[in-house]
């Protein structure tokens, strides 16, 4: 079983993992890991504080537990934080990263730890059919968004700013744009524009597409294929929708 630990857009303290092990008693599961997800994206691209991460790690040692950080967006966070993938996973038993997403490979994921643990995962990929021989041609576009594509994700950042910044005084709108940390921008929609699906639709027919989360919630976010010129129509698309035109 799962459990959600309710912390400040998604970063969460020692005291909380703490608090949601369970007693060693026959009525519950065994506690086994603590995941952290950097960034996090519920919480609108949250970025993990590196020294927060070591008290999870401390706390986790306490109850014996695996520390894996799902870092999906983790070169996002460390464009962000001014900090080296290092800085975090020095603090983790294990760490998952894509390649997709902001960095723009068309597909591709690793999952990287210790030896046994990765022969295992290799196992794991083999028995739910995921083993591919002629993965190469996936691991060249990694390398090559590894080096081509982690620097510039600070231009992510800053159109997503900047769309929010612009967004945020619309009518209909509820978002403050302090807490856009990376690439992600999340924001309320106020009910007299529609739910977030309907608000979504229509910003779809001005070409800006955006993720709803029912029932208000809506999720925009910036990438490689996203230009500046892109931003200033989506900006303008969000006027027109939200001014009723
Ligand atoms: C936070 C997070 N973790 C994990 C994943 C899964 O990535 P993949 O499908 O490449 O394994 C995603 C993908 O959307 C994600 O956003």
């Amino acid at each position: 079983s799962v459990r959600l630990l309710a912390g400040v857009r998604g970063v969460f303290a020692a005291e909380q993992v703490a608090a949601a092990v369970r007693p060693d008693n026959a009525h519950f599961p065994h506690s086994r890991m603590v995941i952290v997800e950097n960034t996090n994206n519920r919480g609108g691209g949250t970025v993990w504080p590196a020294p927060r991460v070591a008290e999870i790690r401390a706390a986790a040692d306490r109850f014996g537990l695996h520390l894996h950080m799902d870092g999906a967006r983790l070169m996002n966070a460390c464009v962000a934080a001014r900090c080296r993938p290092t800085d975090y996973t020095q603090h983790v038993h294990t760490v998952s990263m894509c390649f997709s997403k902001g960095l723009g490979a068309p597909v591709g994921s690793i999952v990287a730890g210790p030896k046994p643990f990765i022969t295992r995962a290799h196992r794991f990929r083999k028995m739910f059919g995921g083993a591919m021989r002629q993965a190469g041609i996936l691991a060249a576009a990694a390398l090559y968004a590894l080096d081509h594509h982690v620097e510039r994700l600070a231009e992510d950042h800053a159109q997503a700013r900047r769309l929010a910044e612009a967004i945020a005084e619309l009518p209909g709108i509820r978002l403050d744009p302090i807490t856009v940390e990376t690439n992600i921008v999340l924001f309320d929609v106020d009910p007299s524009l529609g739910t977030a699906a309907e608000f979504v639709a229509r910003m779809r027919e001005h070409g800006v597409w955006m993720l709803p989360t029912p029932p208000q919630r809506v999720r925009a976010v910036t990438h490689l294929d996203v230009s500046a010129a892109g931003i200033d129509r989506a900006i303008a698309a969000f006027r027109a929708v939200c001014r009723g035109r």
